[in-house]
């Protein structure tokens, strides 16, 4: 037990000292001894004796009696609940970005297809040869990236997916295959060197252009859950023909113009077309046979259009407080 400062137990240890101390009223009455007889002086040893430890054990009780009550009181004060639950560990949640690729990915999932991944660190070949992408091909500078030494490159899109899925598993093909994909590109509102795409292809036999439609139509009602302003535009693809640039209407803006559109009321969100007879020969396939489609959508663009956020920058800053706002 720890000896309490409480004023009444100094008190207690005055009067002990004053009763009991080495110049306290019974060592006064010893002196006395001296000028007694021996009988006297043995009366008078066992009178004291007796007083002497009368008075300490009462002192002794007074102070446990002090004490246990400011020990109680102390315990009463600093008692806490051992069972209580610990506040909990704060769940984290899935990076916005991430939820537009696992919704997509449920519905292509729900729809027949399959995920498919591929080598960020891919060969020159699938990401262009095989993609209709010669060496000459003005489309090499538009994606632009970072190479390595040994000849292999990191991927610009998530195109190559296309031919190592036909050629793993030919046809006929429904595949996504979503993932990180890099260019050496300026970075401003709407582009990251570092970015991530989701392929999707299907290769059977009659596959149209009304497929595609059906399935992009079917997509973006999936992302946006309300009516989207589309606009399909022919986009040039060396690995489709015909192709299409899909836009929608800014989300942002409504369409007047701002940063993220840049200034045209349109937002690039997916690239698409009926595969290149030339693609499907490159995977070993018979283009007189097989047709598709394929399309390339990028994920943060969706969520920025989703969420209204007017600069993809944000997406990836390491404060995240900004994107606490989109746990679910
Ligand atoms: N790979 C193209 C890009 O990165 C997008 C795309 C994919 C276009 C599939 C058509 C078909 O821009």
């Amino acid at each position: 037990v720890q000896t309490c400062a409480l004023p009444i137990l100094d008190a207690l240890e005055a009067i002990r000292v004053e009763a009991l101390g080495r110049k306290g009223k019974l060592a006064e009455v010893s002196k006395t001894f001296g000028k007694l007889t021996p009988e006297e002086r043995a009366s008078l040893g066992k009178l004291l004796n007796a007083v002497k430890q009368e008075l300490e054990s009462n002192l002794d009780a007074r102070k446990a009696a002090l004490e246990s009550v400011a020990l109680n009181a102390r315990l009463a004060s600093e008692w806490f609940d051992l069972t209580t639950p610990a506040p909990g560990i704060r769940p984290g949640h899935l990076h916005p970005v991430t939820q537009v690729q696992r919704e997509i990915e449920d519905l292509f999932v729900s729809l027949g297809f399959a995920i498919m991944d591929g080598p960020e660190v891919e060969q020159e070949y699938y990401n262009f040869d095989a993609l209709n992408i010669p060496p000459d091909h003005p489309a090499r500078d538009m994606q632009d990236t970072f190479w390595l030494k040994d000849g292999r490159l990191l991927r610009t899109h998530t195109s190559p997916v296309q031919i190592r899925a036909l050629e793993k598993l030919g046809a006929p093909l429904k595949m996504i295959a979503p993932g990180r994909v890099f260019r050496n590109e300026e970075v401003d509102p709407s582009h990251e060197h570092t970015f991530y795409q989701l392929e999707g292809m299907m290769v059977d036999r009659d596959v149209s252009v009304a497929h595609l439609i059906y399935f992009m139509k079917t997509l973006l009602s999936a992302i946006f859950h309300r009516e989207v302003t589309v606009r399909l535009r022919p986009g040039f693809f060396p690995f489709v023909e015909p192709g299409f640039e899909l836009d929608i209407q800014c989300l942002i803006c409504g369409g007047k113009g701002c940063p993220v559109c840049k200034q045209s009321g349109w937002v690039e969100i997916l690239g698409s077309g009926m595969v290149h007879p030339a693609v499907i020969e490159s995977a070993g396939l018979d283009s007189t046979r097989y047709t598709g489609w394929a399309f390339g959508l990028g994920p943060a663009r969706t969520a920025l259009a989703r969420h209204g956020i007017p600069d993809i920058r944000i997406l990836y800053d390491s404060d995240v407080r900004f994107l606490e706002q989109f746990a679910r």
